[in-house]
């Protein structure tokens, strides 16, 4: 069929950006020595999968070609671009490989980071959507994770590809990445088929921050738990995993872990404290979360750590809450 067609194009392409990699000169000395300098091992590298496309306009069109594979495969895989007046040319050029696996560990789509800084180039190309690859129920990692996510009956949610594969480097496996796109309803349901338990670790900057809040919700709503971990300012998990070491990440891992609760509660905090106004909008803003909730006892759990934690009777909350779950209904 088509699908298993492009399952067997996309994994030609794959061995293809990985011989690239480990044996032409242009992958060895750009970007194999890209990889290492960020610190990635050669057990990472093969773990991952990753290669590395040449600076050419057709070097992956013309090889697969020379195999037997058609323009027409390869440009519905998404690897191959053709313009209407005739031009066409490989999707991924000068640029290292990051294979994006489904659960049996197919390759199904690639992300590529460019090397240099160059302006008006993006830092990352994706494959577009594909017979076989729909971007919105992947979740990068999860293949190199699932075993790892049902040991530690959690798994850590993060940003980037770089992030998933520099903390299996630090020993945490338990990590998948939403890769650049706002979480989705059908990412968090991949989740649950694994744990009830999330932790987002998003990057430690007003983006991470942003996203983090509306990825709570999201992950309430789909009925499971969110922890939090906040990383320093302008770090994110590869950077920070790489400064710390393994030892001192998974402890600051262990000891910056807190429930949404007290996530938000510090987010308004430093306001709330001497500030009635803020600190009413930082109980709407609480309970608006656990409103969410599907679970009723969850809900009235979380109503009184509130409570406990802001210093307001649960009487006040429960109406708070009851007020948002008749609205919505
Ligand atoms: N992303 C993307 N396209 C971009 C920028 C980002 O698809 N132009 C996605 C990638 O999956 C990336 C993730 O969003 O891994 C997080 O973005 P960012 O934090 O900017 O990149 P990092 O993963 O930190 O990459 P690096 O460390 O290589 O700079
Ligand atoms: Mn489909
Ligand atoms: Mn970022
Ligand atoms: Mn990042
Ligand atoms: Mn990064």
């Amino acid at each position: 069929s088509e699908r298993d067609s492009l399952y067997i194009i996309m994994n030609f392409a794959k061995d293809h950006y990985r011989d690239l990699l480990m044996k032409s000169d242009e992958g060895k000395s750009i970007g194999l020595s890209y990889f290492r300098e960020r610190g990635f091992n050669d057990r990472t590298i093969e773990k991952f999968e990753l290669g590395y496309a040449l600076n050419e306009w057709d070097n992956l069109t013309r090889t697969a070609t020379g195999k037997g594979y058609s323009e027409d495969m390869l440009e519905k895989a998404g690897l191959l671009i053709k313009k209407d007046e005739g031009r066409k040319y490989d999707r991924f050029r000068g640029r290292v490989i990051f294979p994006v696996q489904n659960l049996s560990g197919k390759v199904i789509a690639f992300g590529a980071r460019i090397l240099t800084k160059e302006k008006d180039q993006p830092k990352y190309i994706n494959s577009p959507e594909t017979e076989i690859y729909h971007k919105s129920n992947v979740l990068y990692g999860l293949y190199q994770a699932k075993n790892a996510i049902r040991k530690e009956e959690f798994c850590f949610l993060v940003e980037g590809y770089t992030d998933v594969i520099s903390m299996h480097q630090a020993d945490v496996e338990n990590v998948v990445a939403s890769s650049g796109t706002a979480l989705t309803e059908d990412q968090i349901k991949l989740m649950r088929r694994f744990t009830e338990n999330v932790t987002v670790l998003y990057d430690g900057d007003a983006a991470g921050i942003k996203a983090a809040l509306r990825g709570i919700d999201l992950v309430l709503k789909g009925g499971l738990n969110v922890r939090i971990v906040l990383l320093p300012d302008g770090e994110d998990p590869d950077s920070f995993s790489k400064k710390s070491g393994s030892t001192e990440f998974k402890k600051y891992l262990h000891d910056h872990t807190q429930d949404f609760i007290s996530f938000k509660i510090g987010l308004y905090s430093k306001e709330a404290s001497h500030d009635p106004i803020k600190k009413a909008e930082a109980i709407r803003e609480i309970v608006a979360s656990i409103s969410v909730i599907p679970d009723p006892i969850k809900r009235s759990v979380y109503i009184q750590e509130t409570s406990m934690l802001l210093k307001i009777s649960e009487a006040v909350l429960f109406t708070e809450l009851n007020k948002i779950l008749i609205q919505d209904r």
